[in-house]
């Protein structure tokens, strides 16, 4: 019992052996309080055994068997086939407009705004074909309250910053943009559009946290053509993109055995190039003749609201129903970047209310949701040292905890669980993409991006055993590789393909 509650003069305390809490004073004020939940001054620490229970628990939870990844795999690949037959599905496989892949001799100058989960970033990419390009950018960090105000102040934001960036970057300021001249601009728009042409985008939905009103329904691509005719910036917005096809088409422009692009980053979704007739829901193109159309799966929604296919544990249902969109992105939510801190957070929180952890301690700072980085997952996995150093400096440090070995190597294993099952599922998402194009024979290259994939220590060759898992040895033929900045180089190479194949008459309205 915390001391606090022993004073008869104080208002008695909710029975919690949590370290904070609030309780309504008669006055009506209310009052914060953070204890320690133990007085003696030889704290009790959760020995090896216990903490070794509890491991096999998560473990169970968290582990994902080689039988129902096969049928994750199965009841996705017929969501994909669903989502090219009929519009409006749950996974809306969005067709892109970007008609097969790139010659590698797209050349040019292009401007290129790429609004993320994260950042907001501008680019000025020299394509110089042969699979070559320079590239010069500006990065903004997104505040948690753009993310939330008028969906048009984030696109004035977005032209703002585009226009200090061509100022900065015009040929009398020692960059390379000439003055007066009109340069062609590819928006990467990382949310799901539905698009009617390239350069169209209405917003079905926000992901990733964002909830700007007055912007789901609404056609970006006009909101952002507004924006900058506002701020007087000299350019033509010339394609509207989704971060997984820009990877995809950057990623072949440098290494053509690319087929499938995959983003692991704050969101997660695949793009891959279908042949145009398996899209059936795709209505008239008008003049011209292709073969092939890149399509943004949005796979980050496969099982939403339904819930049938996936191994939700009680942790992903809270992640869930405590987001500003319940019931969605159900794929997404057990895999991302923005997730997975969070659902190792609240197995932490439930073990604190057990008793099991940090008795005596005052843990007020890690009740705070999403204070637990998916970045800290990857730290402590990586940890070298036998006393687990970097365990001990990220709960000092950012939670003023102390942790014993047993409890650092417990957390160690819980990271290494959770982050695990995301590359695991991963792995079902690529292998129904694969299943569904027969690449298993021939093999393929997947392009992948994003913070998970770059710095989460060997994400990638679990998600290479993930699909031994599905497939067995031919598994192998499918193999990750880091794909080079789709979002800017990505969209400029689409600009450009747009811009040629409208010179050359195809499909001109689209
Ligand atoms: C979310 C978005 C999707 C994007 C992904 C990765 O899933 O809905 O459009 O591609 O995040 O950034």
């Amino acid at each position: 019992m915390s001391s606090l509650s022993q004073n008869p003069q104080r208002p008695e305390m909710p029975s919690s052996r949590r370290g904070s809490g609030s309780v309504v004073l008669p006055s009506g004020q209310t009052l914060a309080y953070h204890t320690r939940t133990q007085d003696e001054e030889d704290l009790p620490h959760a020995n090896k055994k216990t903490m070794a229970d509890h491991l096999r628990k998560y473990d169970s939870l968290f582990t994902l068997t080689p039988q129902r990844m096969r049928m994750i795999v199965e009841a996705f690949r017929d969501t994909l086939e669903t989502g090219l037959q009929k519009k409006g599905q749950i996974v809306p496989m969005i067709p892109t407009f970007v008609f097969g892949w790139p010659t590698g001799e797209e050349k040019g100058d292009f401007l290129a705004v790429d609004l993320g989960g994260t950042n907001l970033r501008v680019c000025l990419v020299t394509l110089q074909g042969e699979g070559k390009f320079e590239l010069t950018q500006s990065k903004y960090r997104l505040t948690e309250e753009q993310k939330q105000e008028e969906g048009q102040k984030l696109f004035d934001f977005c032209a703002e910053c585009l226009g200090n960036f061509v100022k900065s970057n015009i040929v009398s300021a020692g960059g390379k943009i000439e003055e007066g001249k009109n340069i062609p601009l590819g928006f990467t728009f990382s949310y799901p559009c539905s698009q009617e042409r390239i350069d169209h985008g209405e917003l079905i939905r926000w992901t990733k946290g964002f909830g700007a009103p007055n912007t789901e329904g609404h056609d970006v691509a006009a909101m952002f053509r507004e924006a900058l005719v506002k701020y007087e910036v000299p350019v033509t917005l010339e394609a509207l993109i989704n971060d997984t096809t820009g990877t995809l088409i950057a990623s072949h422009y440098v290494n053509p055995s690319t087929k499938i692009a995959v983003i692991f980053g704050t969101g997660c979704n695949a793009a891959y190039m279908e042949k145009l007739p398996a899209i059936e829901k795709l209505g008239n193109l008008g003049e011209g003749s292709a073969d092939e159309m890149a399509i943004n799966c949005e796979w980050g929604a496969f099982d939403s609201f339904e819930h049938e296919h996936l191994p939700r544990t009680k942790y992903d249902i809270i992640v869930d129903e405590t987001s500003n969109k319940p019931g969605e992105q159900s794929f997404e939510k057990l895999i991302s970047g923005r997730y997975l801190g969070e659902i190792l957070r609240l197995v932490i929180c439930e073990l604190i209310d057990e008793g099991v952890l940090f008795l005596g301690q005052n843990t007020y700072k890690i009740e705070i949701p999403y204070v637990f980085d998916t970045a800290f997952l990857s730290l402590m996995e990586s940890d070298p040292t036998d006393e687990l150093l970097m365990i001990i400096g990220i709960f000092t440090h950012f939670f003023a905890l102390e942790t014993t070995l047993a409890e650092r190597q417990f957390f160690k294993a819980l990271a290494k669980l959770v982050g695990r099952r995301a590359a695991r599922l991963s792995a079902c998402g690529i292998a129904a993409i694969v299943n569904k194009m027969g690449y298993l024979e021939e093999g393929c290259s997947v392009g992948a991006d994003g913070s998970l994939y770059n710095k989460y220590p060997g994400f990638a060759d679990r998600v290479h055993e993930g699909l031994v898992d599905i497939f067995g040895v031919k598994g192998k033929n499918i193999v990750t590789h880091h794909a080079e900045d789709g979002s800017g180089v990505g969209s400029a190479i689409i600009a450009a393909m747009t811009k040629n194949r409208k010179d050359a008459g195809i499909f001109v309205n689209v």
